[in-house]
């Protein structure tokens, strides 16, 4: 840096002012050292600058999710545990079930059983207020704390309802009129809290289209994009950390101590 400077310094053209010529040498002198004084200044704070703003952006990453836009978002229990993995899943082929879907067996059944096991957890009154949460009226555990979930689990859940209900030969054979406009009425938000988090996730993978049969009714999508996703054993070892249960004891207002018993 020093000796690179000095070079600099020492290449630059001398002025066409008519000068004595020791005169202009002392004053070159002067405003050279000034000059190189001010660019040293100005380089160590740049260096320092560029240090510190490489620091903050890993401590930022290191343990917060990659979107541009965290900053703002609100505080949760689980929200430094996640991790990301790159993932090119797809669900493109209609014949090819994975462990959820597909006409119900006792297999799936227990594949989503187990996936929405630890939906439901004690939070404490520090946590539902670092996440902006009112303690006003909150459902209180027989445990203690206060019962808490997180947004993927309740999407799960939607999830599996809907799965229900478009198999509701199977899940609900004998439901009454009542019972099928509760439902609507429930699965109807479903839908709508699943799309607020489809888009609030907007996955950009690219999908083509394409002719398997040249005789279908219909192209067939493909795709062989990856996406960044959340590493969900990070989730589930949260979870479960937190005892998160599917049935748990709620204290309640009129009743006393009961299940919730909705089996979620
Ligand atoms: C539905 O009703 C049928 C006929 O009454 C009965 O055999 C069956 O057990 C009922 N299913 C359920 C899930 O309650
Ligand atoms: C979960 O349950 C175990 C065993 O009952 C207990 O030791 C532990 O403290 C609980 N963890 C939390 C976070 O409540």
């Amino acid at each position: 840096m020093e000796s690179k400077d000095a070079d600099f310094e020492e290449s630059r053209p001398l002025t066409h002012e008519y000068h004595d010529r020791s005169e202009q040498q002392a004053r070159s002198y002067g405003k050279s050292f000034a000059a190189r004084l001010m660019i040293n200044s100005y380089l160590v704070l740049l260096h320092i600058t560029i240090v510190a703003l490489v620091v903050v952006l890993m401590s930022e990453t290191s343990n917060t999710s990659p979107s541009p836009a965290a900053e703002g978002i609100s505080w949760s229990p689980a929200r430094n545990i996640v991790e990301y993995e790159v993932n090119g899943e797809h669900a493109l082929n209609h014949e090819v079930y994975s462990p959820y879907s597909g006409p119900p067996t006792d297999e799936q059944d227990q594949a989503w059983t187990h996936l929405i096991e630890p939906i439901f957890f004690s939070a404490s009154a520090e946590e539902l207020e670092r996440a902006g949460e009112s303690l006003h009226n909150a459902v209180q555990m027989t445990e203690g704390g206060y019962l808490a979930t997180i947004s993927v689990y309740h999407e799960l859940h939607c999830l599996r309802q809907l799965r229900w209900f478009l198999y509701s030969d199977v899940f609900y054979p004998n439901r009454t009129m009542e019972e099928d406009k509760y439902l609507h009425g429930h699965l109807d938000h479903c839908l709508e809290a699943l799309r607020l988090s489809i888009m609030c996730h907007g996955n950009t993978g690219l999908y083509s289209f394409s002719w398997d049969d040249p005789e279908a009714r219909q192209p067939t999508t493909r795709s062989n994009a990856r996406s960044t996703c959340v590493k969900w054993s990070s989730i589930d070892d949260w979870a479960r950390s937190r005892n998160g249960s599917i049935d748990p004891l709620l204290r309640w207002p009129l009743r006393g101590d009961h299940r919730a018993g909705s089996g979620s």
